[in-house]
């Protein structure tokens, strides 16, 4: 069955036909540059592009897959979590198509959606794996026990790895969205020239706090302007990706060991952070755990990942009707289906 897909939880607008794991088309419209204005997503901006362009986007998709709307079997979108007005674009979008076409409605959560996009890269990956879950919005380590049941075993208490990153970024003057930067020009520093902090967790060993080590890079940079200096911005880039990558390993690898898990997953638009993906290459080699990632293309905002899990949503008897909402919030393991 051919599923066409939408995704508008933040700013990309997209669209994507799928059928099982295997992506027949997917278009990405990207408002980046507008945001970059900001310096960070505005929602209403978001909001707006996103009612400008799902009907186009929608439209490409099912013209690049060579079909039309007629052999569309379902319609799948992301109902939460992400911007409220961006989701409730795509919600309401694909609840008009589902109905004038007479065909399911598929929620898809925003999150579960980025573990799916191993599955279009990985056909042999199969559930149960533990995934660390890394994204602009979200900070997680979920234990995966089959395609819709998920375990969330350790959680940021603040900010998001990629917060973490963005906000730093944009204190060093990098452009929007700063991770990306900052990942670059970290390649071209010391990462022991700055002493930064390891923030954990007291009682919760598989928990991350990101907020007081962006306030520490926001700290370093204040103090040398009031002494009319600049920090070294490959350094300082250097010491904090270092930093929130020896977070991210040590925390999942712990979780690892004490469930017992021996197949790792990384997902989300952190993922493709150079320096997690070599050391947790090198450290799950060490322990010998098979390790996953998504390649760069489907690292950030698509479609086809939220069609990869709408695929396996359906066959669980996850459908949704008219009175689907959009939810801004919306843990992963309990979705309202
Ligand atoms: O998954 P995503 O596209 O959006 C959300 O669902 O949140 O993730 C976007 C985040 C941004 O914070 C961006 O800076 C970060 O992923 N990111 C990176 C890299 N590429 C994207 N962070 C670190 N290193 C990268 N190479």
């Amino acid at each position: 069955m051919k599923i066409l897909s939408i995704e508008s939880s933040c700013d990309e607008t997209a669209a994507a036909v799928t059928e099982g794991r295997q992506v027949l088309s997917s278009v990405v419209a990207s408002q980046v540059e507008e945001h970059k204005l900001y310096g960070g997503v505005v929602p209403e901006i978001a909001s707006r592009r996103h009612a400008e362009a799902v009907a186009g986007v929608c439209r490409q998709a099912v013209e690049e897959a060579g079909c039309t709307l007629d052999d569309i079997g379902a319609v799948a979108v992301t109902y939460a979590p992400g911007l409220i007005g961006a989701l409730l674009v795509g919600v309401n979008f694909a609840k008009g198509l589902a109905l004038s076409l007479n065909k399911p409605l598929i929620p898809v959560h925003h999150l579960r959606a980025h573990i799916a996009a191993n599955y279009i890269a990985h056909p042999d990956l199969e559930p149960p794996f533990l995934c660390l879950l890394v994204s602009g919005g979200n900070s997680l380590i979920v234990e995966v026990l089959d395609y819709t049941h998920f375990r969330v075993i350790g959680r940021t208490r603040d900010d998001a790895a990629g917060e973490c990153f963005d906000k730093s970024a944009r204190a060093m003057g990098m452009p929007y969205p700063g991770g990306v930067h900052l990942d670059k020009i970290a390649d071209a520093g010391n990462p022991d020239a700055y002493r930064l902090p390891r923030p954990t967790v007291d009682g919760s060993p598989y928990d991350f706090s990101f907020s007081g080590l962006k306030t520490a890079v926001v700290n370093l940079i204040h103090s040398a302007s009031q002494k009319g200096m600049e920090v070294n911005v490959p350094d300082l880039s250097a010491c904090l990706r270092r930093r929130v990558c020896d977070m991210l390993l040590e925390n999942t690898l712990l979780a690892a060991r004490d469930c017992g898990l021996d197949k790792i997953v990384l997902a989300g638009g952190v993922s493709a952070n150079s320096e997690l993906r070599r050391r947790m290459g090198d450290s799950c080699k060490k322990a010998g755990y098979a390790l996953w990632y998504p390649p760069l293309s489907l690292c950030g905002d698509n479609a086809a990942m939220v069609g990869a899990q709408a695929f396996y949503e359906y066959a669980a008897g996850h459908l949704a009707g008219q009175g689907l909402n959009a939810a801004a919030t919306m843990p992963i393991e309990h979705p309202t289906f």
